[in-house]
């Protein structure tokens, strides 16, 4: 069955329920982006497994999200339950064999698989401002703070770094507003207010070093399947801002750092992007700009995005034309919206002169769907009725223990496990401040005649300064790596503020 070129996705019917023929992706279009849709309950997640699925034995990478928890399944084989064994047998799915598949859990809290890191410096202005629902005011400010940061060799690593600088730059104002603009404590404050609610949510965890190296989700096993990265989303969910600001970020570092590569054989890693209603939400309009741009153009980084969303509607119109590859499960058509949404789904389709599309779409069993791939040349294939196969790995969640397991034997296993706190913009500006502090004091002293007892040292060890130094790097080590992350953060990381990071609002 497994065909070096396409993922078997399941079988069309014809208009009588009979078999008609074999659906599937052909890989050499799996950059090509695509779309999985449909109402609650009606097939979406196992969809995306078996097309995970299907990608890792073919050897491309996956990235994923797992909302539900349900997605975990993916790690362990499959069971022979009756339902399925009998789906396997109506499409055609022959030997029907059972399979665990490679797969690295990440949670940017770090309880349900390795944490997840990014530096402030890496999520750039824009994001942050997004992350923090900043108004354009504040925004601005934020592009100001960066800027500062990059001149004065500050590095933002995490949230006490941006912190410590907007105290300073709250201290410098006036200074600041002549030199670049306005900078009025109200913004500076609301910044710092919405920093707090921020660390209090946990995103504190997802701010700092080391950060996630983009190799380490573009694995291969030795028997050449691809990896598949399952991000656990369920608490993350709880904060629907934090996540689509994530997975924007890692959109754009793929797209800084991976080559062009034009159309392959295959893709060298496919981003499902679930829930991805959550991306476009009350979005401003330069960033749902970006993200068409950044989707349009990672294609020829051999990435395929697959988005997967309830309603088609909501996807903006640019970003749903470039999706190739469609999966489209029952909806429901109630309301107007609802109705708007099927005669929308059904309009993108290449029309099948043996159904209605529309109707269709409400009549559509669990676990079935409208399909339409890229066939040659590219072009939409027509329209088919199609069973989904089932997978081969297990349907629905893990146990705590089964992850446990999996956590400790990953190949990633220790690597991302200890947050490495060095010397940046918190440290500087705090020493900064007890220098200036230690000044005031001495002069104090010698005016009033030196009376003060100190013992040598002690002075150090109550202060702040020496705090984390069990695990400090040593100085010279800190400042080669110092150099080298602002060399990185003023032209690498600048261009990825040019994609996604720092673009002024209303450009
Ligand atoms: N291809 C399939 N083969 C066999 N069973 C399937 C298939 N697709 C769906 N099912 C059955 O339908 C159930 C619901 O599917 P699924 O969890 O994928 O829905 P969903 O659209 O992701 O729902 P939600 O929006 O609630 O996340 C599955 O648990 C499974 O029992
Ligand atoms: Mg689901």
């Amino acid at each position: 069955m497994v065909d070096e070129t396409s993922i078997f996705i399941g079988a069309s019917r014809k208009p009588d329920d009979s078999y008609q023929r074999a659906e599937e992706l052909l890989l050499r279009y799996g950059n090509r982006h695509g779309l999985v849709t449909g109402a609650t309950g009606t097939g979406k997640t196992v969809s995306l497994q078996i097309l995970a699925e299907g990608f890792s034995n073919a050897g491309v990478p996956v990235f994923c999200a797992d909302i539900k928890g349900d997605l975990s399944g993916i790690s362990m084989m499959g069971e022979a339950k009756d339902f399925l064994v009998k789906r396997a047998e109506q499409v055609k799915l022959d030997p029907y064999q059972f399979q665990e598949f490679p797969v690295i859990f990440w949670d940017l809290f770090g309880e349900q698989g390795h944490p997840i890191r990014a530096t402030t410096s890496e999520m750039g202005p824009l994001l942050l401002s997004r992350l923090m629902n900043l108004t354009e005011a504040q925004e601005g400010v934020m592009n100001i703070a960066f800027r500062i940061a990059d001149e004065e060799g500050l590095l933002l690593l995490d949230l006490k770094d941006l912190q410590a600088l907007l105290a300073n730059i709250a201290e410098r104002a006036d200074e600041l507003s002549a030199r670049y603009g306005n900078v009025t404590m109200p913004s500076v404050g609301a910044i710092q207010r919405t920093l707090l609610v921020l660390e209090q949510q946990g995103a504190a965890n997802f701010f700092g070093e080391p950060a996630l190296r983009i190799a380490d989700i573009m694995r291969t096993t030795r028997d050449g399947r691809g990896a598949i990265s399952v991000l656990a989303a369920d608490k993350l969910m709880m904060n629907p801002r934090l996540y689509a600001t994530f997975l924007l970020w890692l959109m754009s570092e793929l797209f800084e750092e991976l080559p062009e590569v034009g159309d392959l054989d295959q893709p060298e890693l496919v981003f499902f992007f679930d829930e991805a209603h959550l991306l476009f939400e009350d979005a401003p309009k330069v960033l749902i700009d970006r993200v068409e741009q950044v989707v349009r153009l990672i294609r020829s980084k051999g990435v395929g995005v697959y988005f997967v969303t309830q309603n088609p509607l909501d996807i903006p119109e640019k970003v749903l034309a470039q999706l190739g590859n469609r999966v489209q499960h029952a909806l429901r058509a109630y309301t107007p919206r609802e109705q708007q949404a099927v005669r929308t789904a059904a309009e993108t389709f290449r029309p099948n002169p043996d159904f209605d599309c529309a109707t269709a779409i409400t009549q559509l069993a669990t676990g079935e769907a409208l399909v339409s791939m890229l066939e040659d040349k590219g072009v939409p294939a027509m329209v088919q009725r199609t069973l989904i196969r089932p997978p081969s790995s297990r349907l629905g969640p893990i146990t705590p223990d089964e992850r446990r397991k999996i956590i400790a034997e990953s190949p990633v296993a220790g690597q991302y496990d200890q947050v490495v706190d060095r010397e940046s913009a918190f440290e500087i500006l705090q020493k900064k401040t007890k220098e200036a502090q230690d000044a005031e004091a001495q002069a104090q002293q010698q005016k009033s005649g030196g009376s003060r007892w100190t013992i040598p040292g002690f002075d150090d060890v109550l202060g702040t300064g020496n705090r984390r130094s069990s695990n400090r790097q040593t100085v010279a080590e800190a400042a080669i790596k110092s150099v080298v992350r602002s060399v990185g953060s003023s032209v690498g990381r600048a261009i990825v503020r040019g994609i996604l990071g720092s673009l002024a609002r209303g450009r």
